[in-house]
Parts: structure tokens; C-alpha cells; sequence
């Protein structure tokens, strides 16, 4: 076994994405995140997972519009919902919000100064497209569905070689 995969749970970075359903944007960013770091080879240094605000789709697999289109791009979508609970504040390194209101909600569940410094915004760390936030797709058409995985996958590097930087 090398370093990398004697890495145990509590050595990994723990990223959680967040949206409002964790239907549609924040288990695409799992998704493609996932599928960075297996590229990257950097799997075994992470753990990501991905909640909602709103907890009324939990159990749910994502949308299929989003599945579908996730699949096009050759990411599987397996994420199963669940609710943001306050505890995870303390699971996690890094809570990634997909927009304002998402940011506003976990600010307001913050415990404590530190743990509210774990929330960014997914779109700080796009490099190509200049966004201020993820837009909810779920009442668009297919073309909001890419427009955000366009926006995911660049958000996504950006953000893991922030990461990987520190
Ligand atoms: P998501 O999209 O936050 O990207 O998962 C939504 C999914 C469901 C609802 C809203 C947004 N909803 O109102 O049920």
C-alpha cells in the first residue's frame, strides 16, 4: 500500500457541494468532481459528497434531465439526496454553494466563525466563464442543464487546484 491509499477518512479534504433540491447542480459538481480527481490520480486525498437546503427530493436520484446530461459528458450520477444538516459543518473542510441563497442559508447554520469560513461559492473559481452563481436549472430547458455542467467542470478545476495549492 502506498501513502496515498493508506490515507484514512479523517486525512482526506471532505468538499461538500450545496444547492437547494441536491437534485441538479450539487450532485453534478460531486459528479464532476469525482471524475477530476480519478483523472488527476489524487482520488484517495478526498472525500466529496453533496446536500440540499431544501430536503424535500431526499432519497431521490438526481434529475433525469440532469442524469442524462451528465452521462453525454460520461459522468454517472448516483448521488442519492439528502438534507444539509448542521452537523456537517463539522465533517467538512469545504462547503461549496452553488448560489446566494444557498451561501445565505449555510452562512445562517454556521455554529460557529470558522465553520462559517468553509462556505464559498462555486462560481469564485471559474476560470472561462465569468458567473457570480450556479443557476437553478430545474425550471429551464435542456440548455440550462448544460450551461451548468459547462459552468461545474470549470468551476471544478479551478477549484481543485486551489486545493491542491494549500
Ligand atoms: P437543485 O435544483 O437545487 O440544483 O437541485 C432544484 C431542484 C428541485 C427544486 C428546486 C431546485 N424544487 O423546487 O423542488
Amino acid at each position: 500500500m502506498n501513502n496515498r491509499e493508506a490515507l484514512n477518512d479523517g486525512d482526506k479534504y471532505k468538499i461538500l457541494f450545496v444547492c437547494l433540491g441536491n437534485i441538479c447542480r450539487s450532485p453534478a459538481a460531486e459528479g464532476v468532481m469525482k471524475h477530476i480527481v480519478r483523472q488527476r490520480n489524487v482520488e484517495e486525498q478526498f472525500y466529496i459528497d453533496s446536500a440540499g437546503t431544501y430536503g424535500g427530493h431526499a432519497g431521490e436520484l438526481p434529475d433525469p434531465r440532469m442524469r442524462r446530461a451528465a452521462a453525454r459528458r460520461g459522468y454517472l450520477l448516483e448521488h442519492r439526496a439528502q438534507r444539509f444538516k448542521e452537523s456537517m459543518f463539522a465533517h467538512f473542510d469545504l462547503i461549496v454553494a452553488m448560489d446566494d441563497n444557498n451561501y445565505y442559508d449555510l452562512q445562517s447554520m454556521a455554529p460557529t466563525v470558522e465553520d462559517e469560513q468553509k462556505i464559498v461559492r462555486m462560481a469564485d473559481y471559474c476560470r472561462h466563464y465569468t458567473a457570480t452563481h450556479v443557476p437553478d436549472p430545474y425550471y429551464e430547458g435542456a440548455e440550462g442543464f448544460e450551461h451548468v455542467l459547462n459552468l461545474l467542470e470549470d468551476a471544478c478545476v479551478g477549484l481543485l487546484d486551489e486545493v491542491l495549492k494549500r
